[in-house]
């Protein structure tokens, strides 16, 4: 394997290519330890922690496990059409280093948005065959009757599904209704409550598995996931 340079650890963390990287390092942009670094092609034994690009301390870890507080009036992709990317939401060079969304949110949902950057954690996450149990809080248009929440305990078909949908569980929080799935299906949940007659008005995905959304992060807000999120979701 190549010595790991300075221009080397730019690069695999979104700095650009090399020669990019080389010429923030040669423009005096980069600090270690406080400071500035002018030799693109020092070399490391090992990764540094962290590493100051253009005055912002930034991890050098090269797999991303992030969480996002979705806003409204965003999607989950880097091509939006309709409204902005939740990407704008993270910094650029996530984008340089492969970040994708661990499944979707529709653009009029807000809540729980992991991404990654690591192929096996967001198959895994997504497998329904996993089981990990995605919760929502919804508010409805109408009253959520006992007949309705029966019918969606014993399971709905949906138009263009091979099979039946059930939710997994459901609770009543004060208005709203937290319903529990396994499955990933495109808008099931505004499907399902369709299907037995209600409306779905807002839709908040509050938790993945055993990863609850962090509310303190406010809308549009992100962090990484700690060490110990990562392991419980692989
Ligand atoms: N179900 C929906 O209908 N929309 C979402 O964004 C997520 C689950």
């Amino acid at each position: 394997m190549p010595a790991l340079t300075l221009e080397r650890l730019l690069s695999s963390i979104g700095f650009g290519s090399r020669k990019e990287a080389r010429a923030l390092v040669r423009m005096g942009l980069v600090e270690l330890n406080g400071q500035v670094v002018e030799d693109p092609f020092m070399e490391f034994a090992k990764r540094p922690e962290s590493i100051t690009v253009n005055g912002e301390e930034v991890t050098t870890e090269e797999k991303l496990y992030v969480m996002l507080y979705k806003p409204l009036d965003m999607e989950c992709s880097h091509n939006a059409r309709d409204h902005r990317s939740v990407f704008e939401l993270v910094p650029d060079r996530f984008t340089a280093m492969g970040i994708q969304t661990v499944g979707r949110l529709d653009a009029d949902s807000t809540g729980l948005l992991l991404l990654s950057n690591q192929g096996d954690f967001i198959h895994k996450v997504e497998s329904p065959k996993k089981g990990y149990l995605k919760k929502y809080r919804v508010t409805l248009a109408r009253p959520f009757t006992a007949e309705q929440e029966a019918e969606l305990l014993k399971g709905v078909m949906l138009k263009g599904e091979r099979r039946e949908v059930v939710a997994r569980e459901i609770e009543r929080d004060g208005d709203a209704v937290v319903i529990s799935i396994g499955e990933g299906l495109y808008h099931q949940v505004r499907r399902m409550f369709a299907a037995v007659g209600n409306h779905v008005e807002t839709l908040q995905r509050i938790s993945i598995g055993p990863v609850c959304l962090d509310e303190s992060l406010g809308m549009g807000g992100w962090r990484f996931l700690t060490g110990e999120e990562v392991s419980q979701l692989t």
